[in-house]
Protein backbone atom coordinates (compact mmCIF):
# COMPACT_ATOMS: atom_id res chain seq x y z
CA UNK A 1 0.00 0.00 0.00
CA UNK A 2 1.10 3.41 -0.60
CA UNK A 3 1.82 5.57 2.48
CA UNK A 4 3.01 9.47 2.60
CA UNK A 5 4.93 11.42 5.40
CA UNK A 6 3.02 13.17 7.60
CA UNK A 7 5.13 14.08 9.82
CA UNK A 8 9.00 14.13 10.96
CA UNK A 9 9.97 15.34 14.27
CA UNK A 10 13.75 15.37 15.74
CA UNK A 11 13.01 13.69 18.91
CA UNK A 12 17.08 13.77 19.94
CA UNK A 13 20.05 14.68 17.63
CA UNK A 14 20.56 11.09 16.90
CA UNK A 15 16.87 9.99 16.58
CA UNK A 16 13.81 11.13 14.16
CA UNK A 17 10.41 10.03 14.08
CA UNK A 18 8.18 9.87 10.97
CA UNK A 19 4.26 9.60 10.93
CA UNK A 20 3.09 7.63 8.03
CA UNK A 21 -0.42 7.63 6.86
CA UNK A 22 -1.94 6.41 4.08
CA UNK A 23 -1.89 7.70 0.95
CA UNK A 24 -5.35 7.75 -0.32
CA UNK A 25 -7.69 8.58 2.66
CA UNK A 26 -10.04 6.09 0.95
CA UNK A 27 -7.74 3.49 1.72
CA UNK A 28 -7.17 3.09 5.58
CA UNK A 29 -4.18 1.72 7.06
CA UNK A 30 -4.20 -1.97 7.70
CA UNK A 31 -4.60 -2.54 11.86
CA UNK A 32 -1.33 -3.20 13.38
CA UNK A 33 -0.17 -5.12 16.78
CA UNK A 34 2.13 -3.88 19.71
CA UNK A 35 5.40 -4.65 18.99
CA UNK A 36 4.20 -5.36 14.78
CA UNK A 37 7.07 -3.14 12.48
CA UNK A 38 6.90 -2.55 8.78
CA UNK A 39 9.70 -2.23 5.53
CA UNK A 40 10.28 0.75 4.66
CA UNK A 41 12.29 1.02 0.79
CA UNK A 42 15.55 3.33 1.53
CA UNK A 43 18.29 4.34 -1.27
CA UNK A 44 21.41 3.15 -0.31
CA UNK A 45 24.90 5.54 -1.17
CA UNK A 46 25.41 4.06 -4.18
CA UNK A 47 22.48 3.60 -5.20
CA UNK A 48 21.03 0.52 -4.62
CA UNK A 49 17.96 -0.17 -2.92
CA UNK A 50 16.80 -1.79 -0.05
CA UNK A 51 14.71 -1.99 3.03
CA UNK A 52 14.96 -1.61 6.29
CA UNK A 53 12.63 -2.26 9.44
CA UNK A 54 11.24 -0.17 11.78
CA UNK A 55 8.61 -1.11 14.91
CA UNK A 56 5.62 1.17 15.36
CA UNK A 57 5.70 3.35 18.04
CA UNK A 58 1.94 3.96 18.50
CA UNK A 59 -0.14 1.53 20.49
CA UNK A 60 -3.07 -0.12 18.21
CA UNK A 61 -5.64 2.02 20.20
CA UNK A 62 -4.46 5.05 18.58
CA UNK A 63 -5.16 4.68 14.49
CA UNK A 64 -4.67 5.72 11.22
CA UNK A 65 -0.77 6.34 11.58
CA UNK A 66 1.98 4.40 12.14
CA UNK A 67 4.59 6.19 14.00
CA UNK A 68 8.30 5.10 13.34
CA UNK A 69 11.58 6.69 14.90
CA UNK A 70 15.15 5.86 12.98
CA UNK A 71 18.47 5.98 15.28
CA UNK A 72 21.12 7.17 12.74
CA UNK A 73 23.77 5.03 12.67
CA UNK A 74 27.28 6.46 12.71
CA UNK A 75 28.90 2.69 11.19
CA UNK A 76 26.15 1.53 9.10
CA UNK A 77 25.21 1.13 5.59
CA UNK A 78 23.55 3.95 4.96
CA UNK A 79 19.99 2.85 5.45
CA UNK A 80 19.43 5.27 8.57
CA UNK A 81 21.48 8.07 7.14
CA UNK A 82 18.82 8.28 3.94
CA UNK A 83 15.95 8.66 6.68
CA UNK A 84 17.49 11.03 8.04
CA UNK A 85 18.42 13.47 5.43
CA UNK A 86 16.97 12.44 2.63
CA UNK A 87 12.84 12.05 3.43
CA UNK A 88 10.75 15.03 3.50
CA UNK A 89 6.80 15.25 4.74
CA UNK A 90 4.83 14.93 2.03
CA UNK A 91 7.07 11.96 0.70
CA UNK A 92 5.52 9.12 -0.49
CA UNK A 93 6.00 5.23 -0.61
CA UNK A 94 5.18 1.53 -1.01
CA UNK A 95 5.14 -0.51 1.98
CA UNK A 96 3.22 -3.82 2.75
CA UNK A 97 1.31 -4.63 5.89
CA UNK A 98 2.91 -4.06 9.13
CA UNK A 99 4.72 -7.89 10.90
CA UNK A 100 4.75 -8.72 13.98
CA UNK A 101 7.66 -11.55 15.55
CA UNK A 102 7.70 -9.76 18.68
CA UNK A 103 3.48 -10.09 19.76
CA UNK A 104 2.77 -8.93 23.60
CA UNK A 105 0.84 -12.09 24.93
CA UNK A 106 -2.43 -11.17 26.15
CA UNK A 107 -2.92 -13.34 28.86
CA UNK A 108 -0.28 -12.55 31.06
CA UNK A 109 -0.65 -11.75 34.42
CA UNK A 110 2.11 -8.82 34.43
CA UNK A 111 4.83 -7.54 32.35
CA UNK A 112 8.29 -6.31 32.78
CA UNK A 113 9.18 -4.18 29.60
CA UNK A 114 12.88 -3.73 29.35
CA UNK A 115 14.25 -0.64 26.38
CA UNK A 116 17.85 0.02 25.49
CA UNK A 117 18.64 2.83 23.28
CA UNK A 118 16.34 3.01 20.02
CA UNK A 119 14.84 -0.44 21.67
CA UNK A 120 12.27 1.68 23.32
CA UNK A 121 10.22 1.81 19.67
CA UNK A 122 8.18 -1.31 20.01
CA UNK A 123 8.32 -1.38 24.02
CA UNK A 124 6.63 1.58 24.38
CA UNK A 125 3.63 1.05 21.95
CA UNK A 126 3.52 -2.14 24.77
CA UNK A 127 3.47 0.19 27.66
CA UNK A 128 1.22 2.84 26.37
CA UNK A 129 -1.40 -0.54 24.86
CA UNK A 130 -0.80 -1.45 29.02
CA UNK A 131 -2.00 1.55 30.10
CA UNK A 132 -4.65 2.18 27.51
CA UNK A 133 -6.22 -1.75 28.89
CA UNK A 134 -4.89 -1.27 32.59
CA UNK A 135 -2.99 -3.96 32.92
CA UNK A 136 -0.10 -3.96 35.14
CA UNK A 137 3.63 -3.33 34.11
CA UNK A 138 6.92 -1.74 34.77
CA UNK A 139 9.08 -0.35 32.12
CA UNK A 140 12.86 0.01 32.64
CA UNK A 141 14.51 2.47 29.58
CA UNK A 142 18.18 2.82 29.44
CA UNK A 143 19.68 5.69 27.31
CA UNK A 144 23.66 6.53 27.90
CA UNK A 145 22.23 10.16 29.11
CA UNK A 146 18.84 12.03 29.34
CA UNK A 147 19.19 14.57 26.03
CA UNK A 148 19.81 11.39 23.94
CA UNK A 149 16.67 9.28 25.43
CA UNK A 150 13.88 9.13 22.55
CA UNK A 151 10.72 9.49 23.99
CA UNK A 152 11.24 10.43 27.34
CA UNK A 153 8.58 12.45 27.82
CA UNK A 154 6.06 10.41 26.45
CA UNK A 155 7.42 7.52 28.61
CA UNK A 156 7.07 9.41 31.55
CA UNK A 157 3.69 10.82 31.07
CA UNK A 158 2.01 8.20 29.69
CA UNK A 159 3.51 5.46 32.22
CA UNK A 160 4.09 7.55 34.85
CA UNK A 161 5.11 5.45 38.35
CA UNK A 162 5.20 1.80 36.53
CA UNK A 163 8.67 3.81 34.25
CA UNK A 164 12.26 3.65 35.56
CA UNK A 165 14.81 5.79 33.54
CA UNK A 166 18.59 4.21 33.75
CA UNK A 167 21.86 6.66 32.52
CA UNK A 168 24.53 4.69 32.56
CA UNK A 169 26.96 7.68 31.01
CA UNK A 170 28.61 5.33 28.85
CA UNK A 171 29.73 2.96 31.64
CA UNK A 172 27.68 -0.29 32.03
CA UNK A 173 28.84 -0.85 35.53
CA UNK A 174 26.17 2.07 36.29
CA UNK A 175 23.59 0.72 33.84
CA UNK A 176 20.51 -1.24 34.05
CA UNK A 177 20.28 -3.56 37.61
CA UNK A 178 18.96 -6.70 35.83
CA UNK A 179 19.87 -9.36 38.01
CA UNK A 180 17.57 -7.04 40.30
CA UNK A 181 14.71 -6.17 37.89
CA UNK A 182 14.82 -10.36 36.78
CA UNK A 183 15.25 -11.82 40.11
CA UNK A 184 12.08 -13.72 40.65
CA UNK A 185 9.85 -15.14 38.26
CA UNK A 186 6.39 -16.09 38.95
CA UNK A 187 3.92 -17.74 36.61
CA UNK A 188 1.97 -15.09 34.96
CA UNK A 189 4.90 -12.73 34.48
CA UNK A 190 6.26 -11.69 31.07
CA UNK A 191 9.80 -9.92 30.19
CA UNK A 192 10.00 -8.09 26.86
CA UNK A 193 13.40 -6.69 26.02
CA UNK A 194 14.17 -4.98 22.98
CA UNK A 195 17.73 -3.23 22.49
CA UNK A 196 21.37 -4.20 21.41
CA UNK A 197 22.68 -7.01 21.24
CA UNK A 198 24.46 -7.04 24.62
CA UNK A 199 21.45 -6.20 26.59
CA UNK A 200 19.17 -9.13 24.90
CA UNK A 201 21.97 -11.68 25.86
CA UNK A 202 22.40 -10.54 29.42
CA UNK A 203 18.43 -10.51 29.57
CA UNK A 204 18.98 -14.23 28.57
CA UNK A 205 21.45 -15.20 30.55
CA UNK A 206 20.11 -13.87 33.80
CA UNK A 207 16.42 -14.54 33.40
CA UNK A 208 18.10 -18.11 32.51
CA UNK A 209 19.67 -18.58 35.41
CA UNK A 210 16.83 -17.12 37.58
CA UNK A 211 14.31 -19.79 36.76
CA UNK A 212 12.64 -18.03 34.15
CA UNK A 213 10.98 -19.84 31.47
CA UNK A 214 11.68 -19.79 27.63
CA UNK A 215 8.35 -19.04 26.87
CA UNK A 216 8.08 -15.89 29.18
CA UNK A 217 11.47 -14.40 27.87
CA UNK A 218 10.48 -12.50 24.86
CA UNK A 219 13.25 -10.23 22.76
CA UNK A 220 13.50 -8.27 19.73
CA UNK A 221 17.41 -7.16 18.16
CA UNK A 222 17.99 -4.38 16.47
CA UNK A 223 21.47 -5.05 14.76
CA UNK A 224 23.50 -8.49 15.00
CA UNK A 225 27.27 -7.53 15.85
CA UNK A 226 27.91 -11.49 15.88
CA UNK A 227 27.32 -11.54 11.96
CA UNK A 228 30.21 -10.88 10.24
CA UNK A 229 33.56 -11.82 11.95
CA UNK A 230 37.20 -10.80 11.30
CA UNK A 231 38.39 -14.50 10.34
CA UNK A 232 35.47 -14.87 8.05
CA UNK A 233 36.34 -16.86 4.82
CA UNK A 234 35.03 -16.57 1.48
CA UNK A 235 32.51 -19.03 1.33
CA UNK A 236 30.73 -20.74 -1.97
CA UNK A 237 26.79 -21.29 -1.68
CA UNK A 238 25.31 -23.96 -3.81
CA UNK A 239 21.80 -23.75 -4.50
CA UNK A 240 20.22 -27.09 -5.25
CA UNK A 241 17.06 -26.44 -7.29
CA UNK A 242 18.85 -24.18 -9.65
CA UNK A 243 22.17 -25.46 -9.69
CA UNK A 244 23.37 -22.01 -9.11
CA UNK A 245 26.51 -21.21 -7.52
CA UNK A 246 26.98 -17.95 -5.61
CA UNK A 247 30.44 -17.13 -4.02
CA UNK A 248 30.06 -14.52 -0.91
CA UNK A 249 33.07 -12.48 0.44
CA UNK A 250 32.93 -11.99 4.01
CA UNK A 251 31.22 -8.48 5.29
CA UNK A 252 28.13 -9.66 3.27
CA UNK A 253 25.22 -11.90 4.41
CA UNK A 254 24.46 -15.58 2.17
CA UNK A 255 20.97 -14.10 2.28
CA UNK A 256 22.16 -10.58 0.66
CA UNK A 257 24.19 -12.52 -2.13
CA UNK A 258 21.57 -15.12 -2.82
CA UNK A 259 18.98 -12.57 -3.33
CA UNK A 260 21.18 -10.51 -6.09
CA UNK A 261 21.28 -13.63 -7.71
CA UNK A 262 17.97 -13.27 -8.09
CA UNK A 263 16.70 -15.56 -6.24
CA UNK A 264 13.10 -15.30 -4.52
CA UNK A 265 14.21 -16.55 -0.60
CA UNK A 266 12.06 -15.29 2.03
CA UNK A 267 13.43 -13.10 4.43
CA UNK A 268 11.80 -10.59 7.07
CA UNK A 269 14.83 -9.23 9.92
CA UNK A 270 17.80 -9.87 8.62
CA UNK A 271 19.63 -9.59 12.36
CA UNK A 272 19.10 -13.76 12.91
CA UNK A 273 15.88 -13.49 15.01
CA UNK A 274 12.97 -14.32 12.94
CA UNK A 275 13.58 -17.81 11.14
CA UNK A 276 11.85 -16.57 7.82
CA UNK A 277 15.18 -16.93 5.85
CA UNK A 278 15.45 -20.20 7.59
CA UNK A 279 17.26 -22.47 5.07
CA UNK A 280 17.65 -26.19 5.08
CA UNK A 281 21.60 -27.43 4.78
CA UNK A 282 22.23 -30.35 2.44
CA UNK A 283 26.15 -30.45 2.39
CA UNK A 284 28.56 -28.47 4.43
CA UNK A 285 28.39 -27.18 8.13
CA UNK A 286 27.41 -23.90 9.20
CA UNK A 287 28.29 -21.39 11.93
CA UNK A 288 25.17 -20.15 13.62
CA UNK A 289 24.98 -16.57 14.41
CA UNK A 290 21.02 -16.31 14.97
CA UNK A 291 19.19 -16.14 18.02
CA UNK A 292 16.38 -18.39 16.33
CA UNK A 293 17.33 -21.74 16.27
CA UNK A 294 17.46 -23.65 20.02
CA UNK A 295 21.26 -25.73 21.36
CA UNK A 296 19.52 -29.12 19.57
CA UNK A 297 18.78 -27.52 15.80
CA UNK A 298 22.20 -25.70 16.02
CA UNK A 299 23.74 -28.88 16.93
CA UNK A 300 22.28 -31.19 13.99
CA UNK A 301 23.17 -27.89 11.28
CA UNK A 302 20.72 -29.96 9.18
CA UNK A 303 19.21 -25.69 8.91
CA UNK A 304 20.43 -21.86 9.28
CA UNK A 305 19.49 -18.36 8.91
CA UNK A 306 21.41 -17.19 6.08
CA UNK A 307 20.64 -13.33 6.81
CA UNK A 308 23.80 -14.02 9.54
CA UNK A 309 25.30 -16.93 9.74
CA UNK A 310 28.24 -18.60 8.03
CA UNK A 311 30.09 -21.43 6.99
CA UNK A 312 33.01 -23.40 8.36
CA UNK A 313 33.35 -25.53 5.44
CA UNK A 314 34.45 -23.47 2.19
CA UNK A 315 31.04 -24.50 0.50
CA UNK A 316 27.54 -25.25 1.49
CA UNK A 317 24.68 -26.66 -0.93
CA UNK A 318 21.39 -25.28 0.58
CA UNK A 319 17.60 -26.76 -0.22
CA UNK A 320 17.15 -23.38 -2.29
S1 LIG B 1 15.50 -12.83 8.07
FE1 LIG B 1 14.92 -13.10 10.15
S2 LIG B 1 16.23 -14.71 10.81
FE2 LIG B 1 16.93 -14.26 8.82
Amino acid sequence: MRVKIAAIVEETPLVKSFDLVSADPAVPLPAHTCGAHIAVPVVLPDGSRDTRSYSIVNPPAYRGFYRLAVHREREGKGGSAYMHEQLRVGDEFEIDAPKNHFELVSNAAEYILIAGGIGITPILCMASQLVVEARPFTLHYAARQPELMAFRNDVLGRCGEHARLWFDGGDPAKGMDLNEILREWRPGLHVYVCGPARLIDAVLAISGSCGWPETAVHFELFSNPTATQEDDQPVEIVLQHSGLVVKVPPGKSILDAVLDAGVDADFDCKVGECGSCLTTVLEGTPIHRDYYLNGRERAENKSMCTCVSWAKTSRLVLDL
